[in-house]
């Protein structure tokens, strides 16, 4: 079987490239940078060069004898890179095609509106497609380090309300297992951590990681928008986040599921286990 991984140098990506070279595969990428895959992946994989805004030819290209594609994509728009990676590969005739969403399609909240309308994309193209509707990343932790190291502080407008941020590599190893089998064909995958926890509780969890005591600091709405808009600019990309940390501040998204034992056997990782591996980055 020949894999193709869109997004191959991100987060994700690189978990479900590197998954499918130690279970002997040989995947092929579609990446911005030559150089960035070739850091990440040496020569163990096939990589090609082209940019999903504006594909031409390189996209049509990277399809040639491929079975299975795992697909990310970004943005307010990003339906439009969904219907055209997925209309591209059913003429292909690629079978099936693995879209990372969110759990936030259910809910309509944040970026779950993005996501509805590129499943919907998929659905369209007539391609046999799996989402995986994951709930928040635990790597989102990563922007709470430059206030920790810092201060010792996490400043959030979540108040007391919990979610189940889920392990990067859960949401790999479910990728990779319905991109290695037909048995989720025209499934949603929602898959979540392994337990609802506050924002609070997880400060805790990195002070114990650290060794260090770290403060939960409530903030507004407003004073939450405002610090985002320093680093993300003003848009729909800020409004999705401060409209995630409304929703997990008034219990709308502690949902957690058993997706990720029912797909991989195995109990998702906590959030504590996440923090020891990564104290570097809160030190
Ligand atoms: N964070 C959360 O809590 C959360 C929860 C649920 C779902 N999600 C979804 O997860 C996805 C993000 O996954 P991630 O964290 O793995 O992303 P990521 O680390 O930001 O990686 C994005 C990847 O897409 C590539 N890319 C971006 N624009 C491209 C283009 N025009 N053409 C080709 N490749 C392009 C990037 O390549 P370069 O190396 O060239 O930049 C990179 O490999 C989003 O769809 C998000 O909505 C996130």
């Amino acid at each position: 079987m020949k894999y193709l991984v869109i997004g191959a140098t991100g987060n994700i990506g690189a978990r479900v490239v590197q998954r499918l070279i130690n279970a002997g595969a040989r995947p092929s990428v579609f990446v911005r940078s030559t150089k960035r895959a070739k850091a990440l992946f040496c020569d163990q994989v096939d990589i090609h060069v082209g940019d999903l805004e504006n594909p031409g030819p390189s996209l049509g290209r990277a399809l040639v004898g491929v079975d299975g594609i795992f697909l990310v994509t970004d943005g307010l728009d990003l339906e439009k890179r969904d219907r055209a990676v997925s209309f591209a590969a059913n003429r292909a005739g690629v079978r099936h095609v693995v879209k990372l969403s969110t759990l936030d399609v259910r809910t309509g909240i944040g970026t779950g509106p993005w996501h509805a309308r590129g499943e919907n994309a998929v659905r369209e193209s007539g391609v046999a497609f799996t989402f995986i509707q994951a709930a928040g990343f635990m790597s989102n932790a990563f922007g709470w380090s430059e206030s920790i190291r810092r201060e010792g502080v996490l400043r959030s407008s979540t108040g007391g309300g919990k979610i189940a941020f889920i392990h990067p590599d859960d949401i790999a190893a479910v990728a990779t297992a319905s991109l290695t089998t037909r048995d989720y064909d025209g499934q949603a995958l929602v898959i979540t951590g392994p337990e609802a926890l506050s924002y609070g509780e997880m400060t805790d969890t990195i002070g114990r990681a650290i060794g260090k005591p770290v403060r939960f600091e409530e903030i507004t709405d407003g004073q939450a928008y405002a610090r985002t808009v320093e680093w993300a600019g003003k848009g729909a990309y800020a409004d999705a986040l401060v409209d995630i940390w409304r929703a997990v501040r008034e219990g709308r998204l502690d949902t957690v599921t058993d997706g990720v034992k029912q797909m991989t056997g195995r109990e998702p990782i906590p959030f504590d286990q996440w923090a020891t591996e990564n104290t570097a980055s809160f030190q």
